[in-house]
Order: C-alpha cells, then structure tokens, then sequence
C-alpha cells in the first residue's frame, strides 16, 4: 500500500527507451515511486486494474489507433478507475487528439520535450488535486443514505439577458459563504456558460466531458471529477468550452447529472438558457424552487406572461415558482406596482439596477456579494440567500417580511 503522500505512478508508453528514461527521471524525486509500466493502452488498463497507482502517465499516442492505444486506456481507466489520474504525454501536433483525451477524463498533459521540473510540477499537482478532491467527498455509504436531499434551485427567464447568471452565482456564493455547506452551480447555459467567467474559474473538466465518458447510468464519484473548485466556495460543473461541444450533452445526460449531484451537494444552482428546451425542463423537474428572472420592461413582461402560462401548463406549483425582478428602479423602469398587477402575481425580490458595480464585478471575476457586499444589488441577493437558508435575516425590510409572511419562507422549503 501507498504511503499517506507517496505518490504511486504507473508509466504507459510504447517505446521502451523513453520508459527508461522518464524512469530514471522520476528517482530524482522522491515523493513518487513509479510502480509498473505498460508498453500499449490494455497493458495499462490491466496493470491500473491490479496496482491501482494514484496516476498514469499516458503517451497518448501508442502503435496504432484504436483498441490498445491512449486514448481508449484514458477512457477505460477514467471510466472505471476514476480514482486513478491521468496525465497525457502527446507531442506538438496531436491537439485534436489530446482535446479528446481530455474530454475521456485525463487530467493534465505534458507536450514533449518537457524538463524534469514540469513533469514533477504537473505530477505533484494533479496528485494533489485528486487528493483534495478524493478526501472531500462523502464516503460512498453516505453518499446513498444521502442520496437526492439537496436542495435544488433554477434560475430561469424566458428572456435573456435579464441577470439569471449574475444572480447565480452571487446567490450560490452568498449561501456557500454563510452555510459553509457543500454549494455547486450546474451551468445549463451550454453554448454560451458563463458561470466559469463570472467566477475567475478555468474548468479542466465540463458537462461535455461528463456526456463523453458516460456509458449509461452516472457514478457520482466520478462525476465529482468534473466538477471545478472556485475561489469563492462553490464549486461548478462548467458549460462545455465550445458551443459545439453542447450537442453531445443530452437532456437524459442532463437529467442523470441533476439527479446525481442532490445526493453530493446540499444546495445546487443551475443557471439556463431563456427557452424552455429539454435540459431546462429537466432542471425545473428536480427543483425545489424556481426563480423566474424579470426586467421592468414590457418585453420582458410579455415573455414573463407566456413563460408563466406554459409553467401552469406543465403543473409547477405557483407557490414554488418566484420571481425575482432585477434591475429594478432603472431609468424608464415599469413600476414594480404595475408589474404585480400585470402578472397578478407578487414580486418576491427586487434587485436594484447598478450598471458601474456588476460590470465591474465581471471583469474582475469577482461576484458583489464578496467584492463589494455592502452595495444594494449584493444587499438584495444577500437577502435572498438568507430566505433560501432560512435565517432571520437583517437585511429584509419590514414592509416586504408582512407582505410575504411565513407562508412564503414555508414555500421556499415546502415539498413541491
Ligand atoms: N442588477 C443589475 N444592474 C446592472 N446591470 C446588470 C444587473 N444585472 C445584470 N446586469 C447586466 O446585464 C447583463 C446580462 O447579465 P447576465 O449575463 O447575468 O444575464 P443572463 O440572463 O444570464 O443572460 P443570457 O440570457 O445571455 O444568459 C450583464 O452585462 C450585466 O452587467
Ligand atoms: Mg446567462
């Protein structure tokens, strides 16, 4: 058995000459002790199966393509070893090929020629990455008993560019950061994710990798994989890095990924798209709560009407479904009393328009809530945090507490 911080490595490459020398490379540091190597894709495969090493260096490209060569072995072991990384070794010219075995689950790559300092930098790094993340995890027993009880919430518009990604993850950010729970945003934005950018995140790993690797129902473990740490708490699965890497992402994918991460996380934000396709449908059948996005302007509002007919229409309960006008109060605005009449419905929360702070927060990668928590639009998430935490809340006017009432706060948790 591996020692507690040794790091136990299995070297896959078929020439024999650069096996000696990554070998010989590798004595000189001393936290990693190569245990085996592997001279094709399946002797790798059968020698993770039996020595089951923390990493594998993988030369991706291995006698011909196909059945025995690196990217199938990074596919297999990824897929049945996920506790075992990766790290491709590919030369200059095989960027497709390496795009792809990244998309498998490898989780770093070394472009030759590579000195003995990067390859022990990215060696170690991925060691401790996989280690962070392995220890984090809840032990797969509790992972059943727990499956399915987080709490799930989609912030939704049926018009875009209304805020539902500012308000994501300012809202994911302020919960992680006052329950010091497990928070995880999925970003069903999957052409055009934002989520990443908004949180100064560079995702290895996306929900297209997820979709790539699946082979039928999806082990939370592994899926946990994918799943980026942010500096501020919460953790994402990212949106696929390309708009056309968004196809190979089914809604069943989406559905399987949803159901998956309520047994890991204790709250879980999903940020969409502004129609009502299937990943969006998918998200809103495992939600708790719904929050709907509204600007104060008649387009907006008549997107709003229609989006609330086809949400009576397909039977989500009124009472879980919020909305949350942002923006409010900006030049020209439709006044919040003349929104409520239109929609006959109240408006649970009203975000102020603050062009100079958001904008500036998004170019900084840095959400409000964190960077500048005392401004009135970090103030009104800030609020809405607390109500989806259920905690007294300061910072909730009166005059809104009486409007809404213990009825409100019970439906933020009700069964649906
Ligand atoms: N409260 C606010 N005050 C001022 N500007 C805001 C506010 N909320 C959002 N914005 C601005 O609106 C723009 C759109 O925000 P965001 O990307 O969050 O919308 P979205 O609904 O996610 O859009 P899409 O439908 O394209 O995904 C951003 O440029 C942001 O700066
Ligand atoms: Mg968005």
């Amino acid at each position: 058995m591996a020692r507690s911080n040794e790091i136990t490595l299995l070297i896959a490459d078929d020439s024999e000459e650069m096996r000696e020398t990554l070998k010989t490379l590798l004595t000189f540091n001393e936290k990693i002790r190569v245990v085996g190597e592997a001279a094709d894709g399946k002797e790798a495969l059968a020698k993770v199966e039996s020595l089951k090493p923390n990493l594998v260096l993988m030369d991706i490209n291995m006698g011909v393509m196909g059945q025995s060569d690196g990217l199938w072995a990074t596919k297999e072991i990824s897929l049945k070893y996920p506790q075992t990384g990766i790290i491709i070794i590919s030369v200059q010219n095989e960027g497709d090929y390496m795009r792809q075995a990244m998309a498998a689950g490898a989780r770093d790559y070394l472009v030759k020629p590579f000195d003995s300092d990067e390859l022990f930098k990215t060696i170690e790094a991925v060691a401790e990455r996989e280690r962070a993340i392995w220890s984090s995890l809840p032990s797969s027993s509790t992972t059943v008993k727990e499956a399915g009880s987080g709490k799930v919430f989609t912030i939704f518009s049926p018009k875009g560019g209304v805020g539902k990604s500012v308000i994501t993850s300012n809202l994911a950010v302020e919960v992680a950061r006052r329950t010091h729970k497990r928070v995880l945003i999925v970003d069903l934005d999957l052409q055009f994710g934002d989520i990443a950018l908004l949180l100064n995140v560079s995702p290895k790993s996306t929900i297209a990798h997820v979709a790539e690797m699946s082979t039928g129902q999806i082990d939370p473990e592994a899926l946990e994989l994918h799943i980026s740490d942010s500096p501020y708490g919460v953790r994402i699965l990212a949106a696929p890095l390309k708009p056309e890497y968004a196809e190979v992402v089914t809604p069943q994918i989406v559905k399987e990924v949803l159901s998956a991460v309520k047994g890991l996380y204790d709250y879980i934000f999903i940020d969409t798209v502004p129609n009502f396709g299937n990943e969006v449908l998918a998200a809103m059948d495992v939600s708790d709560e719904i929050f709907l996005v509204v600007a104060p302007d008649f387009l907006t509002l008549k997107n709003i009407t229609l989006g609330l007919g086809v949400m009576d229409t397909l039977n989500y309960p009124q009472k879980h479904v919020h909305l949350i006008l942002n923006r409010a109060q900006s030049l020209s605005a439709v006044r919040i009393k003349d929104i409520e009449k239109g929609l006959q419905r109240k408006i649970l929360i009203e975000i102020p328009s603050d062009g100079e702070a958001v904008v500036g927060s998004i170019n900084r990668g840095q959400p409000l809530v964190v960077s500048n928590p005392g401004s009135p639009v970090a103030k009104a998430i800030a609020e809405l945090a607390g109500m989806i935490i259920g905690e007294e809340n300061g910072n909730v006017n009166k005059e809104r507490d009486e409007k809404a009432g213990k009825g409100l706060l019970g439906g933020i948790f009700g069964k649906r």
